[in-house]
């Protein structure tokens, strides 16, 4: 029988390219998102292998009925793809609030948390999965005004780790960290620059939904049977830019 993923904040982005990726691999897919509207569309779009359970990551409730909802129309759960994010708070920390900041961790740490445990109770510890946490290329440096988003994704990528090795072998746990992509949670950093970005990247363009959508199509896959705790960097090569030729 296909396989079974749950994608949360698939209805656009990279979550949208990830599910589109999935079921061309012949997955049944449940997305998750808090506009109904938008992500009934997205369901549409992705045809009868798809199902949408709308909703926020950061209420616990939601994410135990969105594993339930998967297992009843599919059967299984074999992919999680912990994709929704908030990059709110931004400015500087002098100045956040806390509660900002702990709404910060909640959705991007602790929700990844709360349904890895809940995918490994229903399904995934008796039957195996593979788990994959969105990150991003900033876990590897400090950017300006990002340090709630910073810091939050930096200790997703450690519960990666942690993850891989308390649940292997039978579940793969792995973070795909892009670096800057054309969506709209980004659009306040390529819009106004695109050019000059691009310009700056060996591979010469930012990156498109489909970009990390493929790394993440292969990490889930058999092809990467003997990869776990990895962070695959997606990033056309920010991180080595310093080391282009001269001139
Ligand atoms: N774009 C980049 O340059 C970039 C770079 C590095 C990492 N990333 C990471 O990539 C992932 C996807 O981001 P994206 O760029 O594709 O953003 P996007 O286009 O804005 O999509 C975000 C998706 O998540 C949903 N979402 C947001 N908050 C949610 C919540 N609390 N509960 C449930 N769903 C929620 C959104 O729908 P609703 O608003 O309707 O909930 C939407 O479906 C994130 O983890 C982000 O940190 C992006």
């Amino acid at each position: 029988m296909a396989r079974a993923a749950l994608i949360t904040g698939a209805s656009r982005g990279i979550g949208l390219a990830v599910a589109r990726a999935l079921t061309a691999d012949g997955a049944a897919v449940c997305l998750t998102a808090r506009d109904p509207k938008e992500l009934a569309d997205a369901v549409r779009g992705l045809g009868p292998c798809a199902i949408a359970c709308p909703g926020d990551v950061a209420d616990p409730a939601h994410l135990e009925a969105a594993v339930a909802r998967t297992l009843v129309e599919f059967g299984r759960l074999d992919i999680l793809v912990n994709n929704a994010a908030t990059n709110a708070p931004l400015g500087p920390l002098m100045t956040v609030d806390p509660l900002a900041w702990r709404m910060a961790f909640t959705v991007n740490v602790e929700a990844p948390l709360r349904l890895t445990q809940a995918a490994w109770r229903a399904w995934m510890r008796d039957h195996g999965g593979a788990v994959v946490n969105i990150c991003t290329e900033g876990t590897h440096g400090v950017g300006p005004g990002v340090g709630a988003y910073g810091t939050a994704k930096t200790a997703l990528l450690r519960l990666t780790r942690q993850l891989a090795a308390e649940l292997a072998p039978a579940v793969r746990v792995n973070a795909v960290s892009p670096g800057l992509v054309r969506t709209e949670m980004a659009r306040f950093v390529w819009e106004p620059g695109e050019r000059e970005i691009a310009a700056a990247l060996p591979l010469a363009r930012i990156g498109e939904p489909e970009d990390v959508a493929r790394a993440v199509r292969w990490l889930v896959s058999d092809e990467a049977s003997w990869i776990t705790g990895a962070d695959l960097v997606v990033d056309g090569g920010r991180r080595v830019r310093a080391g282009r030729p001269l001139g």
